[in-house]
């Protein structure tokens, strides 16, 4: 294999506000590069480069070797190898995988709606009487956690204790990873102990036809299948519709005021799933996934060799002019290739995005129906870094509108 010397690309920094927001600003003058290096090792910024990645099998996630590597213990190894399908060994992922498609029903997300309105009028209710709220601190950080777990089969009630257990799994990304181990490990102990006595609980109770019965009548039907496997997959889908869902959000809600489209998709609601699309290509909740290169390979003239580190960059891709139209602009819809990334792509793309799309198509729905005359009433404030990240404050002030929305 031929190729250019790969400390040749441009090297760049992507952990900061600036990268975040427009990613060109950080890269260096002329033409767009397909791959710069950074902190997390090489960066494939260009759509069809990043796109491609995602299907090729000689780049993998990273896998429980990795969190071995930087010391993780037994019950974190236990949660990554038996329930973190971002993470967990191909034979097991590829059993696993379709069993939690199979519960994650069209028809299920759909009739989830109305109580998915319950949330975010409750949440709303709060801080209505207000005329100022943070969206995100009130509103996005709540709802996705209050949504998945009750859409899961989680009692209602349990939602905060659950809530602030599934937070500290964050800390699977964080570097220097042992300072945060028993903060992590106690909130997986939790975790464990809460969600088997909810299974041992139905189990003993007459079926229910929800996310979780679905899961455990398939649970039980396969013989390969262990009860440890089906209580860290059911945290696993904790962790993958709370803060991806959150920030998300939260950029989608930035693009309906950068916009200005409020008042538009308050008198019609019909436009917000386009809105949510192009707005994850401006400010993606969850910007660059990572791979562990496993055969030599070259991209865009730069070889690759086995164990090099990619970051599949999403910030960076979505706003491809080579692309996308007036990039840095929202168009709703898009006349040209539709963004079709953001929910990953290929083997290990996101398996809760129908429900993502429609919890926060409801949640912009329920807002924008009940916030007039909504303005920033100070500044965002960004976490620009890591693989999930964005605005983590939209203070916003506001009227009540008059007629107020049921359920
Ligand atoms: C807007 C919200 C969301 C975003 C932006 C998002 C994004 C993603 C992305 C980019 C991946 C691919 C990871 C990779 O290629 O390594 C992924 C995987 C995954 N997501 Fe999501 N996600 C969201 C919401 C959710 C929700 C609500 C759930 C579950 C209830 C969920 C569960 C998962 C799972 C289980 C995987 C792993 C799939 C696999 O490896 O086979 N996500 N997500």
């Amino acid at each position: 294999m031929s190729g250019s010397d790969p400390s040749q690309c441009p090297v760049i920094v992507t952990n900061s506000d600036a990268f975040y927001l427009d990613p060109d600003s950080a890269l260096p003058e002329g033409p767009r590069p397909a791959v710069a290096r950074s902190e997390y090792g090489y960066e494939f910024l260009s759509y069809p480069v990043v796109r491609q990645a995602f299907r090729d099998k000689r780049m993998q996630p990273r896998d429980v070797d990795y969190f071995r590597s930087i010391g993780a213990s037994e019950i974190i190894l236990e949660f990554i190898r038996d329930g973190n399908l971002n993470f967990m060994a191909p034979d097991k992922h590829d059993r696993i995988r379709p069993i939690l498609v199979k519960a994650f029903t069209t028809s299920r997300v759909d009739s989830f709606r109305p109580e998915m309105r319950r949330i975010a009028n409750g949440l709303i209710d709060r801080f209505i009487g207000e005329g100022h709220a943070d969206l995100v601190g009130q509103f996005c950080h709540e709802y996705p956690i209050s949504v998945i777990s009750q859409f899961v089969g989680l009692p209602g009630e349990d939602v905060p204790e659950v809530a602030a257990a599934t937070m500290h799994l964050r800390m699977l990304g964080q570097k220097p990873f042992e300072p945060g181990m028993p903060v992590l490990e106690k909130a997986l102990r939790y975790l464990f102990g809460h969600i088997s006595q909810v299974v041992d609980a139905r189990r003993a109770a007459p079926p229910r036809d929800d996310f979780l019965g679905a899961l455990i009548e398939l649970w039980d039907g396969d013989d390969q299948l262990t009860d440890g496997e089906l209580v860290w997959s059911v945290s696993f889908m904790l962790l993958g519709g709370h803060d991806t869902t959150r920030y998300t959000l939260s950029g989608s809600l930035v693009s309906v005021l950068e916009a200005g489209l409020w008042e538009q998709l308050a008198a019609d609601p019909a436009p917000i799933p386009d809105v949510i699309a192009d707005s994850m290509r401006l400010h993606p909740g969850t910007p660059r996934q990572m791979r562990v290169v496993h055969e030599p390979l070259e991209v865009a003239g730069h070889v690759l060799v086995p164990g090099d580190l990619v970051s599949l960059n999403m910030s960076a891709a979505g706003r491809d002019p080579a692309v996308f139209d007036d990039a840095a602009s929202l168009h709703c819809p898009r006349s040209d290739p539709a963004y079709d990334i953001g929910f990953g792509f290929g083997r290990f793309a996101c398996i809760g995005q129908t429900l993502a799309r429609v919890e926060m198509a409801e949640a912009i729905g329920a807002l924008t129906r009940r916030l007039a005359n909504v303005e920033l009433a100070g500044e965002l404030r960004l976490k620009p870094t890591g693989v999930v990240a964005g605005f983590d404050s939209i203070p916003v002030r506001f009227i009540a509108r008059a007629e107020q929305p049921s359920g």
